[in-house]
């Protein structure tokens, strides 16, 4: 059954957070987007169409590229610190988000409700992206799209070592964010058929949280007969 939006906010508040690090987020990352986090960002969102849910909006970097006219756009960020600077942020004219405090396990919306489910840099950080990726399809219409940009596991030998023994110090410094985290197969597993459409080595943003993959994602078909 569907969350309520009163339960989805009780579970967002076990959602770890701190005003400190609601904070420093936007300086912590100024270089990476000055040298091209914003525009992945900007290319990403100009693909939203119709009604569309962004999953951790977070103090909302993605805000200033949606395009007027959406249907709906909600925003939906459990952290309550980052969802007040959220708040505070003027969205571009035509464009008139909800923000909903939600984990992205426990979506408070029913099936088969967004053309567009957005998110960046949030799967490294849910507790469970299983969970999360099965809730993304459910919310999702027939047809519907997931769009992605994130920081995934290296394939590169050593390096991928060396985000596995760092998985846990700087899940501490970076508020929850696992560095190793193997997102498309994980989301092929979750029965999405991805197409990444960019990946890039060279942002200046710590080895550990390289390479940068977006994509887009589709609910692959299910098979005639299986239930
Ligand atoms: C690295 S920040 C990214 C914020 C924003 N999407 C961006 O690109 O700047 C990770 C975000 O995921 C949110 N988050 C953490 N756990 C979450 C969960 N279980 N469900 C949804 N969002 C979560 C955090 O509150 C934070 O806003």
């Amino acid at each position: 059954m569907t969350a309520t939006r009163q339960e989805a906010e009780s579970a967002a508040d076990l959602v770890p957070g701190s005003s400190f690090s609601a904070r420093i987020y936007e300086p912590f990352l100024w270089l990476g987007e000055k040298s091209g986090f914003r525009r992945w960002r900007r290319k990403l969102i100009s693909q939203v169409s119709g009604s569309v849910l962004e999953l951790g909006a977070g103090t909302g970097l993605n805000l200033a590229h949606y395009p007027a006219g959406l249907e709906r756009l909600v925003l939906v960020e459990p952290d309550v610190h980052k969802a007040r600077l959220l708040a505070q942020k003027t969205p571009p004219e035509g464009v008139s988000p909800e923000i909903v405090r939600a984990p992205g396990e426990m979506l408070p919306f029913e099936d088969d409700t967004f053309d567009t489910v957005v998110e960046t840099l949030v799967l490294c950080t849910v507790a469970d992206p299983e969970k999360t990726a099965a809730e993304i399809r459910r919310v999702l219409k027939p047809g519907g799209r997931f769009l992605f940009m994130e920081h995934v596991r290296s394939d590169k030998p050593r390096l991928g070592r060396l985000q596995d023994r760092l998985e846990n110090p700087w899940k501490k410094i970076a508020d929850g964010c696992h560095c190793n985290r193997r997102t498309v197969p994980m989301l092929r597993g979750s029965g999405f058929e991805v197409e990444v459409t960019a990946e890039q080595d060279k942002f200046p943003m710590p080895p550990v949280a390289r390479p940068i993959v977006s994509g887009i994602a589709r609910p692959a078909p299910v098979a005639a007969g299986a239930s």
